[in-house]
């Protein structure tokens, strides 16, 4: 298993639309062990394959508290079967947008239907957290991020707030001591 680096937004390589996967091999599975090290090491509840440059339609997601056991879910090829009427707002953030935070609404339940790590086709039913963040994760295969979600004005904010960001970090770095 390996760490790998996620790609921060703007970035090309986050807007793509990811391709299926045809099936489940030992490539795919060593992947979404490597995107699981990554999230947890970071540390985040989801991460999709598209992050770290990969355009699959993969993804993993672990919502299990701090100090309890692991519950990670592999997920490839997802597919919305059924959504609710009902939405929900959440507080969303990336691994791709540090620090950035926003309330999106989504969904509150939902139905997808995926393929396993044993190419086993499956269906969950989600709704709450686990619901928002399979939506969140599933937007990035398809080159969505959550601020996607949110009016123009609140979008540039956010992405004006982590370029400054980043230009700082980079200065701290080339700084001399
Ligand atoms: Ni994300």
């Amino acid at each position: 298993m390996a760490k790998l680096p996620i790609i921060i937004a703007p970035d090309p390589r986050l807007k793509i639309t990811a391709e299926p996967v045809d099936e489940v091999d030992d490539g795919i599975r060593k992947l979404m062990d490597d995107l699981l090290d990554t999230m947890y090491a970071a540390p985040g509840i989801g991460l999709s394959a598209p992050q770290v440059g990969v355009a699959k339609r993969v993804l993993v997601i672990d919502l299990a508290r701090e100090g309890s056991p692991p519950t990670p879910l592999r997920v490839v090829n997802p597919e919305l079967v059924w959504i609710s009427n009902e939405l929900k707002s959440n507080e969303e953030g990336c691994l791709s947008l540090p620090s950035q935070f926003a309330e999106i609404k989504r969904p509150e339940s939902a139905s997808v239907r995926y393929i396993d790590p044993d190419n086993v086709t499956r269906k969950i039913e989600v709704s709450g957290a686990l619901s928002a963040c399979l939506q969140h994760e599933m937007d990035h295969l398809d080159g969505r991020l959550f601020v996607d979600h949110l009016s123009r004005l609140k979008r540039d904010m956010i992405l004006r707030r982590l370029s400054k960001m980043r230009r700082a970090d980079g200065n701290a770095i080339q700084s001399p001591i």
